[in-house]
């Protein structure tokens, strides 16, 4: 979560964070003191209120702001181009969304968003990178 982070926040300025969770990666997306604004998009209710009760002061002064709902269902409100580092880790939430859930999906969205170049990250491809040198290790 740090090593994601630290690409997110890379270019300091606006951050887009997609998936709360327990809020690890967005600790680290504040402690970067480069960054103007973090926005996360979360679907879950309860996570939405457990990150309002962990970042009120962030929350209070703007420098997080946390977006209600699905990144597929939100995310056209963001204009083009407004967000200098994006971190994407979701997770589907139903059995149902696991079946209809392309995390490359979002990578078309992610485009339109970055500002200057593409640079997002997954923990799917951190873990296949990751998954790719254990193997290599393996066979040397
Ligand atoms: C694996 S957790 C994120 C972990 C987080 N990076 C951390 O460091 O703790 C995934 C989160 O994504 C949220 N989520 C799942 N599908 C989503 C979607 N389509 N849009 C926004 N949030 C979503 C879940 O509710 C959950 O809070």
């Amino acid at each position: 979560m740090k090593k994601l982070a630290s690409i997110a926040t890379s270019n300091g300025g606006q951050v887009l964070e997609l998936g709360f969770g327990l809020g690890l990666s967005a600790g680290f997306i504040q402690d970067c003191p480069d960054i103007e604004k973090h926005t996360i998009v979360e679907a879950h209710p309860d996570v939405r209120e457990f990150a309002r009760q962990k970042y009120p002061e962030a929350l209070n002064t703007g420098r997080m702001e946390i977006v209600s709902g699905f990144w597929q269902e939100v995310s056209s409100h963001f204009d083009d181009e407004s967000f200098d580092g994006i971190l994407f880790d979701t997770v589907p939430l139903t059995p149902e969304d696991a079946g209809t859930f392309h995390q490359h999906e979002f990578f078309q969205e992610a485009g339109r968003l970055y500002h200057v170049r593409l640079n997002t990250y997954t923990l799917e491809e951190v873990r296949q990178k990751a998954e790719g040198r254990r193997q290599k290790e393996r066979k040397g």
